[in-house]
């Protein structure tokens, strides 16, 4: 991963929900009609004294699947960048996805994003929809094709275009990223925000497929995760589960501290990858990614996950002075609380 993408953890915003009670066709052709009419208007646009104002327009090459790993093929998504406002690097981004239509400049120039740009010192960016506007991969609109038009295919898009312009712009690790758009795309910008939870998930649901996949996916996938032992056993899968999730929890509940081996920023940037590296899922390679780096960072050669061993060690009477007390925590947990794990 070439530059450590940074989480979606900045507030959201989400704005423009049209009432549901319109018939959908009605509210597409009203959207349309506007923006044809601010777009021929010229509203907003080269009205700079200087003549500079025009937003700029880019492409970005996204896979057409990018969920599909060996699946190569892309397409050119089109996008719009106002950076007028933009004064400094740690300035945040305002990303206007774009909905069932074409994406025009005055995406960038108009509505809420460009009107709050001015005050945040934001870049403002449109990222057009996939299969809209001039984002149609070359193959056209057959039904074949369609498949790869979905909210979760655009939501990759969001997650990819986030890392290509972060390096394209030289965006600071640390500006916030916030998403607009409103009616399907308003809900497209929420839906990014539960992104990074979908890629921890994803991630999992990686690990629990090799796992059922048979002994051969089993002992690739101790290798892949530098695992102590076999993972032949259901009890050690568990435990094996167990302390890929108490990798997670504890980046969580430990996220900057001194000597936490990861931060929350740091686990989401692995998860969400790099998609210019298709050798496997992203998500799961940065699950992989993450192990390394806390085994490393624990001192430990592999990855302890031995339902026998966690048994032994439970096992022991003699008081220990220093340390996690995990007999008498489980005591307690099971005793008083009621979250025996
Ligand atoms: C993934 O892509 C490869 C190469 O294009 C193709 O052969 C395979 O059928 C695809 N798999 C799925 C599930 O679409
Ligand atoms: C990117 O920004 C950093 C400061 O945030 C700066 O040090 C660096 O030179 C910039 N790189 C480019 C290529 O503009
Ligand atoms: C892609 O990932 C593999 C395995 O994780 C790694 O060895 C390789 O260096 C990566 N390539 C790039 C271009 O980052």
């Amino acid at each position: 991963m070439a530059i450590g993408p940074v989480p979606w953890l900045g507030p959201l915003l989400l704005v423009s929900l049209w009432g549901s009670s319109a018939p959908a066709s009605l509210l597409r052709r009203l959207g349309e009609h506007i923006q044809r009419f601010q777009e021929s208007s010229g509203l907003g646009l080269s009205l700079d004294p200087g003549g500079v104002a025009l937003p700029k327009e880019g492409w970005l090459e996204q896979q057409l699947d990018p969920f599909n790993a060996s699946d190569r093929r892309s397409f050119l998504q089109r996008y719009w960048v106002n950076d007028q406002h933009w004064t400094s690097q740690d300035g945040p981004v305002f990303l206007h996805l774009g909905g069932e239509g074409s994406l025009g400049p005055g995406s960038v120039m108009r509505g809420h994003p460009a009107t709050l740009a001015p005050v945040w010192g934001a870049l403002v960016i449109g990222l057009e929809h996939r299969f809209y506007g001039l984002s149609i991969p070359a193959e056209g609109l057959d039904v074949a094709q369609l498949r790869f038009l979905s909210s979760r295919h655009a939501l990759a898009d969001v997650v990819s275009a986030r890392v290509a312009l972060s390096r394209l712009f030289n965006v600071s690790f640390s500006s916030p990223w916030l998403c607009f758009g409103g009616s399907y795309a308003g809900s497209l910008a929420a839906w990014a925000r539960l992104k990074c939870r979908a890629a921890a998930s994803a991630a999992f649901a990686e690990v629990e497929r090799r796992l059922r996949a048979g002994s051969s996916a089993q002992a690739a996938l101790r290798t892949e995760l530098g695992a102590c032992g076999s993972l032949g056993r259901a009890a050690d899968q568990a435990e094996l589960l167990g302390a890929l999730q108490a990798l997670v929890g504890g980046a969580v509940q430990y996220d900057g501290q001194a000597g936490a081996p990861l931060s929350v920023r740091q686990l989401c940037g692995l998860l969400l990858g790099d998609r210019d590296n298709c050798s496997s899922p992203a998500p799961y390679r940065g699950l992989r990614r993450a192990v390394q780096v806390v085994t490393h960072s624990l001192g430990q050669k592999c990855l302890s996950f031995s339902r026998a061993e966690t048994v032994a060690q439970l096992k022991v009477t003699e008081t220990q002075v220093a340390g996690v007390g995990d007999r008498q925590w489980l005591y307690q947990t099971c005793t008083e609380f009621g979250y025996c794990e």
